[in-house]
């Protein structure tokens, strides 16, 4: 598939073709990309968007993916996983930069502060590439206008795959914008379940054990003023919705707001 095909193939389904402008490899099965922003392409952080590549027949094949990067950011960052056998990302993973993607044009999703009442602080809770969306609610300025204490929970099998474990755990505390502003108020939690690690356990397991609590100096009573958003596989975000709705905590949409929002991580 030549690019000049890529661009008539957008053009005629009504989708964009932005440039990759750099590709990471955090492990064998994972990476992260970022493409152009269009300019008309507007969107909230923690939303999701379709992106894709055409099929061998010049139908477009796309996933939903959180988009990583904030919303004020001139790119879109993207977290993945690399499946062999899958139909999208078996080919994603080989992309380079100066290749082209399709994008949707309508972002949406749960992930977004609007969906949430106020509260003390905000705790994100995820799993694998379920980091995502909270990698662009983190940097968004209205989060930190809503939450002054803010929480990122990544829980996966192996240390490698702590994905931007550098990013949350310094370069976003040294960044020009939010450095100051996160200082002392923004908590980076990984956990491990299945290698070495100072922090072994499944997030679930830490919450009911009462060890998360602890681990961050929490009161029982903070449940009530925290707001979460959870991002991870179905039987993860099941089990987060039970353990938050057997506090008493209801789920927020937009037109009505609540105390927590789930969305899945997308596997490609
Ligand atoms: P575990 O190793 O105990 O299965 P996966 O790679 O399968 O998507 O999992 C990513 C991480 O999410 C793993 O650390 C896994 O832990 C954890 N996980 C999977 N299912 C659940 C669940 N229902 N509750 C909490 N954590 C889960």
């Amino acid at each position: 598939m030549t690019d000049t095909n890529l661009v008539e193939i957008a053009d005629a389904k009504g989708l964009f073709a932005p440039e990759v402008i750099w590709v990471h490899h955090w492990t064998p099965s994972l990476f992260s990309f970022r493409v152009t922003r269009p300019q008309s392409f507007r969107f909230a952080s923690g939303e999701f968007i379709m992106i894709g590549l055409p099929n061998a027949d010049g139908r477009p094949l796309m996933r939903a993916y959180s988009i990583a990067s904030p919303s004020w950011e001139d790119h879109l960052e993207f977290f993945s996983v690399k499946v062999p056998d899958g139909a999208l990302t078996s080919r994603l993973q080989h992309l380079e930069v100066g290749d082209r993607i399709l994008l949707g044009r309508k972002p949406t999703g749960t992930l977004v502060v609007d969906a949430l009442q106020p509260g003390e602080r905000l705790i994100m809770v995820g799993t694998g590439t379920g980091l995502a969306p909270f990698l662009s609610v983190l940097r968004d300025p209205a989060t930190h206008e809503r939450f002054d204490h803010i929480v990122v929970s990544h829980t996966v099998r192996q240390q490698e795959e702590l994905a931007y474990r550098e990013f949350l755990e310094d370069e976003i505390r040294n960044d020009e914008i939010f450095g100051e502003l996160l200082r002392d108020r923004f908590v980076y939690y990984p956990t491990v379940t299945r290698g070495d690690f100072h922090r072994k356990g499944r997030i679930t397991d830490r919450i009911r054990e009462g060890l998360f609590r602890q681990d961050l100096g929490l009161t029982i009573e903070a449940r009530q003023t925290s707001r979460f958003m959870i991002c991870g596989s179905i039987a993860f975000n099941k089990e987060m919705v039970e353990i938050l709705t057997g506090w008493g905590l209801e789920e927020g949409t937009q037109s009505n707001p609540g105390h927590f929002v789930v969305e899945r991580a997308f596997v490609g």
